[in-house]
């Protein structure tokens, strides 16, 4: 097994004969950091959750407590995994469930996309806008139906915070399509769940949140470091327990897990950097509020992946991507779609 140090970098080899449970800790032999294995939450056998042994079953036993996905996502979770499933099997498990394909087509219709004519069948959505970005617009319309129940218990203003996580996705939509990245139907849903965890932790750890956000506004850190402080883990690795737990596929739960330090992923760089960027970028236009009160920095090791697949790449395209999400989310209404 392959295991990536979390503080220094560094990739060491690890026989896997020796992980006695799926859970344990070994030591990086550069740094000497703790590195805790869970063998089942590992990408190719790359730890991707840190959380002290003692936090992590407080907060799987917490998210153990939220619903699960509808059956139909599960169903379609399973079948991805299936060579011989195809797509028109695939799609007949979404038209299974009528609210599931009135909210997913809803969502396709909602004005981001842009169509002149309605899209009425998931079939024809499957043809125009790809069959992944369709699955992850309904895993998304499931998500936003299992958190719209669960009401805000800290200070943290959820409204707003969906308006950030909208705009974080347009903005990624946009710099996907302009940079030929990847399937930008599929960006926008891993942009649009990116701080999933942040509502794990307002609905679970009220307090504890109360305390990340007013520590991050006291000290003017950003919200990442102020968790990092207070509580020793972060909202990414509670959004990728979450995702874990409901079985996300890797492309929504990689930029879930990495988009504040997109320079540790060995999977979908290109991804985890455009959300990492979008993320920033609504922060700069203040563009909703995700719990910082200061302006994280773009990292380099992602902007220059965006500057060689997108030269022309400058302060003027950014002012350009945030005057397009305040439109959209004027003129669109994928957010009132979303959360209704
Ligand atoms: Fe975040
Ligand atoms: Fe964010």
């Amino acid at each position: 097994m392959l295991i990536k140090c979390d503080k220094c970098g560094k990739s060491f080899s690890f026989n896997d004969s020796l992980i006695k449970s799926s859970i344990m800790q070994i030591y990086c032999p550069y740094c000497n950091n703790k590195i805790t294995i869970n063998k089942e939450d590992s990408e190719n056998g790359v730890p991707i959750a840190q959380i002290p042994k003692e936090q992590l079953d407080n907060i799987i036993s917490k998210i153990d407590d939220l619903p699960t996905l509808p059956v139909v996502i599960q169903r379609i979770l399973q079948l991805i995994n299936d060579p011989k499933a195809t797509v028109k099997q695939i799609g007949s498990i979404i038209t299974s469930d009528q609210s599931l394909t009135a909210k997913t087509l809803k969502l396709v219709n909602s004005a981001f996309y842009g169509f002149q004519k309605k899209i009425t069948t998931v079939d024809q959505a499957i043809v125009i806008i790809g069959f992944n970005a369709v699955k992850n617009l309904a895993i998304s319309a499931s998500v936003f139906d299992i958190f719209k129940n669960v009401s805000q218990r800290s200070s943290f203003d959820r409204s707003s915070f969906w308006t950030h996580c909208a705009a974080v996705a347009f903005i990624a939509k946009q710099i996907c399509e302009d940079t030929r990245a990847g399937n930008s139907g599929e960006i926008f849903v891993s942009a649009l769940l990116h701080d999933i965890g942040k509502i794990v932790l307002d609905v679970y750890f009220p307090e504890l949140m109360n305390k990340i956000l007013y520590n991050a506004n006291y000290k003017q850190i950003s919200f990442f470091q102020s968790e990092e402080e207070i509580a020793g883990f972060t909202h990414t690795e509670v959004g990728f327990l979450l995702s874990r737990r409901w079985n996300l596929p890797d492309n929504l739960y990689i930029p879930i897990r990495y988009h504040h330090t997109p320079q540790k992923t060995i999977k979908y760089p290109n991804i985890v950097s455009i959300v990492h960027t979008s993320n920033i970028i609504a922060k700069a236009g203040k563009i909703g509020y995700d719990g910082d009160s200061i302006l994280p920095k773009i990292s380099t090791y992602s902007w220059n992946i965006l500057k060689q697949l997108k030269p022309d790449l400058s302060l003027e395209t950014i002012k350009l991507y945030i005057g397009m999400a305040k439109q959209n989310l004027e003129e669109s209404n994928f957010l009132e779609v979303a959360i209704s």
